[in-house]
């Protein structure tokens, strides 16, 4: 194999999904880059297999977010691009642009979502997982992703920003139409567009609200927050509650979901996580290394032509980090494909590393073990209610996450 023989390699394709870690460790043998198709979406891009080359990948500042930073007027003109206007949110979060712009918006965002915040949380937490569960356990039979990993996240997420009640099931509803678009199916972004405008429209009221009438919630806070003479514009904000969603929802949705079906798969390790709960929290960086709900990193751009590993990777063309496999490289975990829920030290690279690195990582963390330690306490004859050969992958590119995960409770 060489670096481009896997250039018609789909790693978005549901059959890739469904256990892309043999080819990973072919990709990690065989070179530093390789390209592959990231679907539809995204076409064309390489492929950073190895932990070493990710890590330095993600703190290398050669590479743009930004495609403005990095990109030709000619491929600037061909990449898939949202109108602006109220649509300029989406594309100026963290994760899209570069320093001064990405340095001044991440100090601004620590002062606002900030350990404590977080902390305080906790007991909301267990309260609304225990409510998700005891309606799971009246059904029996349940999809984990409907029932707990999808709503747990969103709410809690809405919470900590400060979305009322009344407006929760509205915001819901439009993030779940932005994030089946996400899924990349034809259309899907143009259907889409109602959805967000109307969730735009209703972040944009709330902003004003809370500007004028502070809370004590994320989006006062953003409104509040100062960093010398600086502040957050409006759209700034507004920009720093998509990424917050978006980046945080279906990441945790997947570590729930994926790391559930990862226990199911080995009861040894399910079982040793019921006997011992003390061992919580290395259990939770094990199932985020093993599944690493973010796949590969998102988007990263050259601003020159560059050589890695021998292989010319011209200016401006997509590069992404592959965490998935970076997490499982022989050359730094021992025994990479187990699963052990006692590892310690364990230097997964699933939050990312460097500038970029993960701002919800100890709210996930929190998510994950809470959700995970009660479904195990409260459903002790859990198991699959379909063959494991029978569950499906998402099409998406960046998260790896299951279609559904139907369960037996009872
Ligand atoms: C298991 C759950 C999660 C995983 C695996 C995860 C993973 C990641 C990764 C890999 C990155 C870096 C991406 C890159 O460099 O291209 C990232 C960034 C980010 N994450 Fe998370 N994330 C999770 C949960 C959350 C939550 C709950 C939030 C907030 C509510 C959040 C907010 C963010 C933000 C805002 C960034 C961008 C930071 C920046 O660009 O400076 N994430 N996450």
């Amino acid at each position: 194999m060489t670096a481009t023989d896997t250039a018609t390699l789909d790693i978005t394709d549901p059959a890739f999904k469904a256990d892309p870690f043999p080819r990973y460790a072919r990709m990690r043998a065989t070179a530093p880059v390789v390209r592959v198709t990231a679907g539809r979406r995204q076409g064309a891009a390489w492929l950073v297999p190895r932990y070493a080359d990710v890590q330095e990948l993600l703190r290398d500042d050669r590479f743009a977010k930004k495609p403005a930073n990095a990109m030709t007027r000619e491929q600037l003109r061909r990449a898939p691009t949202l109108p602006g206007g109220p649509f300029r949110p989406l594309q100026e979060g963290l994760l899209n642009v570069d320093p001064p712009q990405h340095t001044r918006l991440r100090a601004l965002v620590h002062k606002a979502f900030t350990p404590r915040m977080v902390e305080r949380m906790r007991a909301d937490v267990e309260v609304l997982t225990e409510e998700l569960l005891d309606a799971a356990l009246h059904k029996g039979d349940v999809d984990l992703i409907t029932d707990l990993a999808n709503p747990l996240p969103l709410t809690v997420v809405g919470r900590i920003l400060g979305v009322p009640g009344e407006d929760q099931v509205r915001f819901q509803r439009g993030w779940q139409v932005l994030s089946s678009a996400a899924d990349g199916r034809p259309g899907g972004a143009l259907r889409a567009v109602p959805a967000v405008l109307g969730m735009m429209r209703l972040l944009r009221g709330l902003v004003r609200a809370r500007a004028s009438a502070p809370r004590d919630d994320l989006i006062s806070a953003l409104v509040a927050a100062r960093e010398g003479d600086d502040a957050l514009t409006e759209d700034e904000i507004l920009a720093m509650i998509v990424i917050l969603l978006s980046a945080g929802h279906e990441t945790t949705v997947n570590l729930i979901a994926s790391g559930t079906l990862a226990l199911l798969q080995h009861p040894d390790q399910l079982a040793r996580l019921r006997d011992d709960p003390g061992l919580g929290r290395t259990a939770t960086e094990e199932l985020l290394r093993f599944v690493a709900p973010a796949e590969t990193a998102t988007e990263r751009y050259p601003r020159e032509d560059l050589v890695i590993g021998g292989v010319r990777i011209p200016r401006g063309e997509l590069v992404l980090a592959g965490i998935a496999s970076a997490n499982r490289d022989e050359a730094v975990f021992a025994d990479p494909d187990r699963l052990d829920l006692g590892r310690d030290p364990n230097p997964h690279l699933a939050f990312g590393k460097g500038i970029h690195y993960c701002v919800g990582a100890p709210l996930a963390r929190m998510e994950g073990e809470i959700a995970i330690a009660a479904l195990l306490r409260r459903a002790p004859h859990l198991r699959l209610a379909i063959p494991a050969a029978n569950l499906r992958w998402r099409s998406t590119s960046i998260i790896r996450g299951l279609t559904s995960l139907p369960l037996t409770l009872r």
